[in-house]
């Protein structure tokens, strides 16, 4: 049996088997859940016809795998541990049987308050343990859950519900993030103004600042469940039912919700977090990411909780009250595995090494990280100063569509080597394809990375836009699903992300369209038109350089870029503010009206030597005028 691979050797012939007959192999996997009916077809459709179905037929709920499965036999097991923003604040654990009760507590609020199967219910809410409870009590109740990132504006929140037509909205007070306070019911109140599908908002409270009210709409979370029946029958759902769907940035303005389904990112959360960390059970699990992102939703609740460990919700920031804080929480915690992205890693290590070297990180076994390439500056830090050489590091390639990690060591098992995400999980099979669109069949090669086959963590569509859903994953390289990502294959046919090739940013493993952030700068009074390109960025992996063409009279260019920065923070989110911005007189346009961004990307990052062929360009002068420029 396969379900924890404990050698290289095994790696191998469990990776052959796989590729051979990939529906046995899930199958058995599968087969280790609680199904209340076991599934008519193990794999349907085709990337083709974008119609990809895995374990239909079967019947389950998520929730039931997550939490009532494991009641017998591990009820006063701490499921959650909840580390506060401030470490002098409340934190406290909670059991296997308290989340479960927890649970259905909410998961029968949900149902008084006419929240049935299929309804799309929005999360907005701080990294608290009523998040996870949130969330599993939709799953719970067949209900599809939309998470919205904390760190979102209320236009970018308003977008995202309007989408989904979501009927219900779950919020906070507000929160608070290292030394800012958020008030996440006022920017709620904004959103909501323009979202007329929803019914309720229920505020659980955080902050206990005040806050506005809108009678009949809105409802305290703790008034809710005083009187909530802690027993609650999980609903019976399809593997193929929608479980939640997830907003990601792409190459045009408007954010994907991608969807994906009970069964097979089940199998596929536990799956992969059990065979990349080789989680035991004794093991404390922290994964640092924000629920509102993927990481969050498969490393901190699903996954977890499927496989039985014990996981820390983390409300804080690397750096708050200092920059020792992630490592004071896995000393007091004596946290087992640690999974974090590289741009915190690359922060932290500027800062003295004193934070590390104060505490006693000998419980770790695993260091993980994702979302973005790491550098071998970073990798080896994070090896020699947090793993002291003896942790393996996975670096994990995946992406939201995907549902887990799909390219990563397995720790302990694959040899690592620093910058690589190394090798497929069993049951993936990665490919390079060429500019002309084949497959590159050298092991030595650099392509486009694409997915030869199915698995039953994929995205099964983009809420509402299925030909979009087509056009984006499955039109470039017919027959395959294309990740997006540039990717180079060494001599041993390791993988080394290189990064995106289309128009979508990595901020801080945050993904970001130019276009969006371009949106959202044109809609200043003065921009004319606006250029967003990534250029390095020693700590964010990738910083946001705008250029703008702009009326005159945009007086003291400082005070101008904040009143661009304050824009977009507001329409998108902080995240998304540039870095940079220069003001120019025009873009390198081609004849047919399409900007040249590799001109504006060597420019961003002042690799200006060799700009290539401009000579399709419609005024090639621009170039010059941009590269005398100055950035801002
Ligand atoms: O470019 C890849 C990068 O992050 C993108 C996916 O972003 P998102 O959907 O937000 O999911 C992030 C968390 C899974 C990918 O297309 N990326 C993710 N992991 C890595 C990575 N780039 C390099 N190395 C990684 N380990």
């Amino acid at each position: 049996m396969w379900l924890n691979i404990k050698s290289f050797d095994e790696y191998k012939e469990v990776y052959k088997n796989s590729v051979e007959d990939p529906e046995k192999f899930w199958e058995e996997y599968a087969g280790t859940f609680y199904w209340r009916k076991h599934w008519d077809k193990t794999h349907s459709g085709s990337f083709e016809e974008g119609n990809v179905k895995w374990f239909e037929g079967g019947k389950l709920n998520i929730v039931e795998n997550c939490l009532d499965r494991h009641l017998d036999t591990m009820g006063n097991k701490t499921a959650f541990i909840f580390e506060p923003n401030h470490p002098d604040s409340f934190r406290r654990t909670i059991s296997y049987r308290q989340l479960h009760e927890d649970v259905c507590r909410f998961a029968n609020v949900l149902e008084e308050k006419g929240i049935t199967k299929g309804d799309r219910v929005a999360i907005y809410m701080a990294m608290t343990p009523e998040l996870a409870i949130a969330t599993l009590a939709c799953a719970r109740i067949g209900a599809v859950h939309s998470i919205v990132f904390a760190g979102f504006s209320a236009q970018s929140l308003a977008e995202r519900i309007r989408d989904c037509d979501a009927k219900m909205l779950i919020t906070n007070d507000g929160l608070r993030r290292g030394d800012k306070h958020v008030p996440l019911k006022d920017i709620s109140d904004e959103a909501l103004e323009s979202c007329p599908t929803v019914e309720k908002v229920i505020v659980c409270q955080r902050t206990n600042r005040d806050i506005s009210w809108v009678e009949g709409r809105d409802e305290w979370w703790h008034m809710l469940i005083r009187n909530a029946s802690k027993k609650h029958e999980a609903v019976e759902m399809d593997a193929e039912d929608p479980l939640f769907i997830l907003y990601t940035s792409g190459s045009t303005g408007k954010p994907k919700g991608q969807v994906h389904t009970c069964g097979g990112y089940m199998i596929y959360t536990s799956y992969s977090l059990r065979n990349v960390f080789q989680i035991e059970e004794e093991d404390v699990y922290w994964c640092t990411a924000d629920a509102g992102w993927i990481t969050g939703h498969s490393y901190i609740i699903y996954g977890p909780l499927l496989n039985g460990v014990s996981g820390i919700i983390f409300e804080g920031t690397p750096t708050y009250p200092d920059p020792g804080r992630f490592w004071e929480v896995c000393e007091k915690y004596e946290v087992t595995h640690f999974y974090t992205a590289p741009t915190a890693i690359r922060a932290l290590m500027k800062e003295d090494i004193e934070y590390v070297d104060k505490y006693d990180l000998s419980s770790l076994k695993v260091l993980g990280t994702v979302g973005e390439p790491i550098n071998e500056e970073a990798w080896h830090w994070y090896d020699e100063e947090i793993g002291n050489g003896e942790c393996p590091i996975v670096d994990t390639w995946w992406q939201t569509e995907t549902g887990g990690i799909m390219i990563s060591p397995l720790a302990g098992i694959t040899p690592t080597k620093p910058g690589y995400a190394t090798l497929p999980l069993p049951g993936i099979q990665p490919a390079l394809m060429d500019d002309e669109g084949n497959e590159i069949k050298d092991t030595e090669a650099q392509g486009d990375l694409v997915i030869k086959h199915p698995w039953p963590g994929m995205t099964r569509g983009i809420w509402g836009d299925m030909e979009r859903y087509q056009e984006t994953y499955f039109t470039k390289y017919p027959g395959n699903y294309f990740t997006g990502d540039g990717c180079r294959r060494d001599e041993d046919g390791f993988y080394r992300i290189t990064g995106r090739v289309d128009d979508v940013l990595n901020v801080s493993g945050h993904r970001l369209g130019t276009a969006e952030i371009e949106n959202a700068i044109d809609e200043h009074p003065k921009v004319v038109e606006s250029a967003v390109v990534g250029y390095p960025h020693d700590v964010k992996g990738e910083g946001v350089f705008a250029f703008a063409i702009c009326d005159d009279g945009i007086g003291d260019p400082e005070a101008f870029k904040k009143e661009i920065n304050d824009l977009v923070s507001k329409i998108i989110s902080p995240i998304a503010k540039p870095d940079k911005l220069q003001i120019t007189t025009g873009l390198p346009k081609t004849r047919s009206g399409k900007i040249m961004r590799r001109i504006l990307r060597k420019v961003a990052s002042g690799d200006t030597d060799d700009l290539g062929d401009t000579s399709t360009l419609l005024d090639p002068s621009v170039v010059e005028d941009i590269i005398k420029g100055k950035a801002y």
